[in-house]
């Protein structure tokens, strides 16, 4: 198989920006597995299955269907530096990227039967040629065998600090209590599932970037690479 380079860690922490580069520079393909979960999560939602404040038990059987029925496949696109998602022959827009959609991502991620469902495609991915793969349990459960594994983190704050300059760089209103206290229920569900819960693989070098820039981060984890 092709080498895999595993960058895990929560929201916020900077992964997207190491992976979409790393990718680039090593011409590898990209794994957004986030993703997937936000697809699904989205695609629940518009079905009544999973409710905006996660107070609505959700059907499990029901959720399964529909992750099952979904075709999702992943193109790079320059002008983002992130790829572009299609879903049954469509493409899906930026909505997908929200945080209110990684919120119903992290209520679907905790079923072990939708990760399951999702498994064999994120796997897949590594048939055909280097990988670059972003998400939670990249090196600890889809790819345990990876060439490299990173678990970059940040503290909470810094985390949504960071979201904050990027909402008011857009010119969004942004409020920082709202933002790390979403910020922290969405870390609690992750953590705390039975399944998959995020945490580093026992083998992954744990990069804290609370005080790093995004360069800072990417030199650190392409020498290591090179290792
Ligand atoms: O970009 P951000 O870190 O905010 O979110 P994301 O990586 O797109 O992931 C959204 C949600 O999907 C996470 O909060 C997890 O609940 C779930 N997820 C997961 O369970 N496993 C993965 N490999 C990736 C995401």
């Amino acid at each position: 198989r092709y080498p895999v380079i595993c960058i895990d860690g929560p929201s916020g922490a900077g992964k997207g920006t190491v992976t979409w580069r790393l990718a680039q520079a090593l011409n590898y393909q990209l794994l957004d597995s986030g993703a997937l979960y936000r697809i699904v999560g989205l695609k629940a939602y518009e079905a009544g299955l999973v409710s905006a404040d996660a107070s609505q038990p959700i059907d499990e059987n029901a959720l399964l269907v529909l992750t099952q029925s979904l075709d999702i496949s992943f193109v790079p696109n320059n002008d983002s530096g992130r790829v572009d998602i299609v879903v049954n022959g469509e493409a899906v827009g930026e909505q997908v990227r929200n945080e209110t959609v990684g919120g119903y991502a992290s209520q679907i991620a905790v079923f072990s039967q939708v990760r399951q469902a999702l498994l064999k495609l994120q796997q897949d991915m590594a048939t055909r040629s280097g990988l670059v793969a972003d998400g939670r349990d990249m090196g600890t459960v889809v790819f345990p065998d990876a060439d490299v594994k990173v678990f970059l983190t940040a503290s909470a704050e810094a985390r949504a600090q960071r979201r904050v300059a990027q909402l008011l760089n857009n010119h969004q209103a942004a409020d920082f209590d709202a933002i790390l206290a979403t910020i922290k229920a969405r870390d609690a569900r992750d953590e705390n599932r039975a399944t998959a819960p995020s945490k580093p693989a026992a083998d992954a070098l744990v990069i804290d970037s609370s005080t790093l820039d995004a360069s800072a981060v990417y030199e650190q984890v392409k020498a290591y690479c090179q290792k």
